[in-house]
């Protein structure tokens, strides 16, 4: 999904203090092989957290090494009952590899209509660019799944995130007629993700 590099590779230079679309090269002669390898997916993330799981990302800004590339990876941790919440990449399919567990993975088009299965180790699946998506852990263990996007920065808007903890808040009144409830249930929810 990201444009064509035109060039072997440009690590980005996070701290330049311009960029375009994508971030500045640092100089061809500051490059090493470090710029191409990163440990950051090697240790299991923390999911004690209210949705019992953790995406550990190694995107541009983690790993400077993949800007102009088109490419990223992440690193998803499950605990049992656990779930990644619903969310959509607006820079990037996804495709993803479970490596220990089982996991339900769905989607929902633009049409509403939803796709889900649930696999398990070696096994494989793809979101379409954009797509509302989620996985959980459905077996009794941890579970762990790497996922890998056509983008080195494909974004997340995490539904629930996005909705009931934005900053500033997206107000009542909204989210009370978006959803047909009361501002009791707007507030309780708004309540759990601590705003
Ligand atoms: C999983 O859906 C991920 O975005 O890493
Ligand atoms: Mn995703």
């Amino acid at each position: 999904a990201d444009p064509d590099p035109l060039q072997d590779f440009c690590v980005a230079d996070l701290s330049a203090s311009t960029s375009v679309n994508g971030f500045l090269c640092k100089p061809a002669s500051n490059v090493s092989s470090d710029d191409f390898f990163f440990d950051g997916l090697s240790k299991e993330g923390n999911t004690t957290n209210v949705f019992g799981s953790r995406v550990t990302a190694a995107n541009v800004l983690s790993f400077p090494g993949l800007n102009t590339l088109g490419s990223s990876i992440n690193r998803v941790d499950f605990a049992p009952g656990g779930i990644n919440p619903p969310h959509s990449h607006p820079r990037a399919s996804e495709t993803g590899v479970v490596i220990s567990g089982q996991l339900l993975v769905g989607f929902v088009t633009t049409g509403n209509v939803y796709f889900s299965k649930v696999i398990s180790a070696g096994q494989i699946f793809v979101i379409p660019r954009g797509l509302v998506h989620f996985q959980k852990n459905v077996g009794q263990e941890k579970a762990l799944a790497f996922t890998s996007f056509n983008s080195q920065l494909p974004g997340a808007d995490v539904l629930p995130l996005n909705l009931f903890a934005s900053t500033p808040p997206i107000p009542n009144d909204v989210l009370t007629k978006a959803f047909q409830v009361g501002d009791d249930v707007v507030n309780s929810i708004k309540s759990k993700f601590g705003s």
